[in-house]
This record gives C-alpha cells, structure tokens and sequence, in this order.
C-alpha cells in the first residue's frame, strides 16, 4: 500500500511540471517580466500536457464518428465511446444503470438540459429545491425549466459565518413541500468559498422524501473523489452529476451529464437530430434506444471528449483521495497564512474542522475595492485571480452583508449607484493540481506588501467609465503577446 501510494505521489510530482501555460511571461507594470502565477483554476483551468499529447496523436486518425466502415472512423468511434466509459468510471457510477453524454460546452448546458428532462420526467412536481450558494448555471435553469426554485438557507449554528447547506433547512422544506419537490439541485462544492456540501447526506435525506438528487460538479470533479453509485445504503447515490472539462484540466472540451438511464428512457430526448434516429420518415421518427446514442443529436465534440477522457485517465492514476488530500493542504496553509494578514476578510466558515474546503477562497481587504486588488496582483505581482460576484449573486451579497452597510454609510446617496459594482464582490484565489507552496508563498506576499502600501497603491489607477480599475500609465501590449494573426504570420514566415 504505501508503494502505491509513494508511485502514485511520483506521478503527482511529474503531472503537476507538465502543464500548459505554468512558464508563461508577461511584463509588469514596474518593467519587470516575470512567469504568471495561475491563482484563476475554479474559472478555469490550465490544459494537462499529456491530454495535449493525446489528442494531438488521435488527430491523426479522427474521423466523424457517424461514419463506420473505415479505419478511422472504427478507430475514433471505438475511442469515443471508451471516453463516456471512462467518465462513468471515474465518477463511481454503475454503467449498468446510469449514462454519460457530452453536451454544450460546459456545466450550464448540462443543468438546462436536466432541468428540461427532470421536468417532463415528473410533471406533476413542480418545485425543485436548491442552496442559496448556488452558482447561477444551477439556479436560473430551474427557474426557467422547472418550476419555483427555494433557496435553502446555509448553516450558521456555528455562530461564524456560513458555511455548508443547512440540512435542517433543507429538510422543514422537504417535509412542507413533500409531494411537490420534484429533486434537489447542489453544487458539490463553492465556486466562492469552496466550501464542500455533504451531497451523500442531502442526496439520502432528499431520497427519503422521494425527490431526486442532481448535482452540479463544476467544481468537485477536479478536485475530490466522486461515487455516484454502489452505497451500501442505495438512497446515498446520486441521480446525476453534472461538470465541465475546461474546469477538469482539458479547455476546449463538453460539458458531461452522467444520468439514470431509466429517467432518460422514460422521456422522449430533449435534443433532436442526426445520430440520434434509428429511422426517420415524413410523418414519423423513431428513436435509438441505446445510450449514448439516443441523447447525442448532431456530431459531438470528439476530440474534446477524447482529451478530457485522458485527463481522467491520468488523475484516476493519481488517485482523486491523493490529488484532494494534496490541494487540501495548500488550501489550508494558503487559509490560515491569509488570516495572519491584518485587514484580510475571509468569507464563508474557515474553521476547517467545522466545514471541509477544496478550490477556491474569496476574501476582501479592508479598505481596497476588490478590483483594485485583482488589478495590483495582476499587474505588480503577476498573480491572475478571479473578482467580483462570481456568477452567484445571492450568496456573494449575503456573505459581503455587513462590509456592504459598513461601506455604504460612507458613500453619498447619489454616488451609491455608481459606486455598487466597485464595493460589491471579493477577490478569488483559486487552486489546481498544478499549484504550489511556492504560488502561495507568492501570493501571501503580495497580499502583505498590498496591505502596507494600501494608498501608495491607490493613487496609481483611476476607474473608467465601465466602473472597472484602470493603471493610470500601464497597459498590456495585447498584440505583442498573443495574436492569432501574428502567430500565424511568423509560422508561415510571411
Ligand atoms: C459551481 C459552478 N456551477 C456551474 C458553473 C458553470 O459552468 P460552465 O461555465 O462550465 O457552464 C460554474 C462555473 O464557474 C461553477 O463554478
């Protein structure tokens, strides 16, 4: 055991060097050049070199996989399908009763497409439950699709701040609405705080209330260990798990839906088109019933598929336990670093004995607007982080409550308009598998350094009239990092 473990950590430390876009250089407001520091993973995540690798070997034999009888097309048919096989694996989830297909091109194609199929598969229920730390791609389809959405509330019994869904909550709803509630809808862990839910707790509570469970794994796929199914209690597997490959180590690639094959079979597919018919005639159709087929209309995203079924592959050979326990350090030393930093707010519980986090912290400092701080790590530290609300308004405002009426009081009535989106939101530092103790060391001095030379800092940009901050004298040379244009020039020497 520990040999694989030992082997297992090798692979880690290769994989975590083999990456693309960790050398990339930029040149600083001070004139400086230095290699970027990817704080930015929970948005998106970098492209794992061996997924690269792949796929560049199989684009030697792509092909459509609607195609059949040459050598390519049985090459990338037989691979394509081995990817939706490898999801399903790596996700815990028995191929015998549940499905995986690709959709769109992330996580919110996913959900739409669920909150469509969940509607018409229980008519009936017209209520979905969902937490108020929902991001909106696991929000508004329900509301649009589904029926009347209830925010659950979080847990505060703590007394600090909130930290998972509030199981209680969940349940007085449960039982209010008891033959409405058609499923429960969560994500597995933040994309603000990273908090992580219990989702086999919820999912055998919602069970015993006869709702399904859905979760969104936008950001738990990356990052922890999934079974979807095989619990010695049936109740604590899921339903669906819903995520996106540019969030799993592979940009460019679909969003996945893994799904019971008995609630998909019981509707006619929300999609319609070719590959998905096993006959078509001018007064009637009829449909495949063999998956993945029948939820698959059009030509797919293959090569996308194929990358991200390699990146899995790979972090499978790592062990999603090892990869979690590994980040979940980083998070913790980057946490309670961050809280020895006079005037930095952490948002969400940081008791990490009290509520587990994975991926991302989002954090103000007292007195600097959150887009100031994003713009002065980027342009005086090369640290790229994610500000503002970050797609989950609700819960942002909620955990920026008392920093917002403190902010406020400050702010004359006819200003306040203008000035909201400078005040409402926080800075996000967010982690992948390729960061290291050195990207927090980066980051904690920087944020020290911010800290000290708040004014000096202050003085050198301006807000424009989109409300965003602006340097006073620097700005990027976009052209001269990257154009598609001048790439190609300089490839075909012209
Ligand atoms: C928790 C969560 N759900 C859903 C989404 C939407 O994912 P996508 O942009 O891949 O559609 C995101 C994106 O940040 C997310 O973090």
């Amino acid at each position: 055991m520990t040999d694989i473990i030992q082997s297992e950590n090798a692979l880690l430390k290769k994989i975590k060097n083999d990456f693309i876009g960790l050398d990339t250089v930029y040149t600083l407001a001070d004139g400086r050049k230095t290699t970027r520091v990817y704080l930015d993973s929970t948005a998106s995540t970098l492209m794992m070199g061996p997924a690269y690798d792949i796929l560049e070997e199989f684009l030697d034999h792509y092909a459509n996989s609607h195609s059949v009888l040459h050598f390519s097309a049985k090459i990338t048919t037989s691979q394509y399908e081995w990817a939706h096989q490898r999801v399903l694996s790596f996700l815990g989830a028995d191929p015998e009763k549940y499905t995986c297909f690709f959709t769109g091109s992330g996580t919110t194609a996913g959900i739409n497409r669920l909150a469509r199929v969940l509607r018409d598969y229980r008519k009936e229920k017209d209520i979905v439950l969902i937490s108020i730390m929902e991001h909106h791609s696991n929000d508004l389809p329900h509301r649009k699709h589904a029926g009347k959405v209830i925010h659950i509330s979080l847990d505060n019994s703590a007394q600090g701040q909130p930290g998972c869904l509030d199981i209680r909550a969940l349940e007085k709803n449960l039982d209010k609405y008891k033959d409405r509630v058609n499923y429960v809808s969560i994500t597995g862990i933040s994309n603000v705080t990273g908090i992580i839910n219990p989702i086999y707790d919820i999912a055998e509570l919602a069970h015993s209330y006869g709702a399904l469970i859905l979760i969104d794994g936008a950001q738990t796929a990356a990052h922890m260990p999934v079974q979807m199914s095989g619990h010695s209690n049936p109740d604590r597997d899921l339903d669906a798990f819903i995520f996106s490959g540019h969030k799993t180590y592979v940009p460019g690639s679909p969003g996945v839906v893994v799904c019971r094959k008995d609630i998909l079979l019981s509707i006619e597919p929300e999609e319609l088109g070719g590959g998905m018919v096993d006959d078509v005639f001018i007064d009637k159709y009829i449909i495949k019933d063999n998956f993945p087929d029948r939820e698959e209309a059009g030509t797919p995203n293959i090569p996308g598929a194929i990358a991200l079924a390699a990146a899995i592959e790979v972090m499978d050979k790592i062990g999603m336990d090892i990869i979690y326990h590994e980040e979940d350090e980083l998070v913790k030393n980057t946490m309670e670093r961050m809280k020895t930093i006079q005037d930095i707010a952490i948002y969400g519980e940081t008791d990490i004995s009290k509520c587990s986090r994975a991926g991302s912290i989002s954090f103000n400092i007292k007195g600097m607007d959150h887009g100031l701080v994003a713009s002065v790590l980027n342009d005086y530290f090369n640290i790229a982080v994610r500000n503002e609300c970050f797609c989950a308004h609700p819960y942002v405002k909620e955990l920026i409550l008392d920093d917002l009426l403190e902010a406020v009081t400050d702010i004359p009535d006819n200003e306040l308009e203008s000035k909201y989106k400078l005040i409402a939101g926080m800075v996000r530092a967010s982690f992948g598998i390729y960061n290291k103790h050195e990207d927090v060391d980066a980051l904690i001095s920087a944020l020290k350094q911010i800290v000290t030379q708040k004014n000096e800092f202050k003085q050198l940009y301006h807000v424009d009239e989109t409300g965003n901050y602006v340097h006073n004298t620097f700005k990027i040379d976009i052209e001269n990092n990257f154009s598609v244009s001048n790439a190609i020039n300089s490839l075909l020497n012209i």
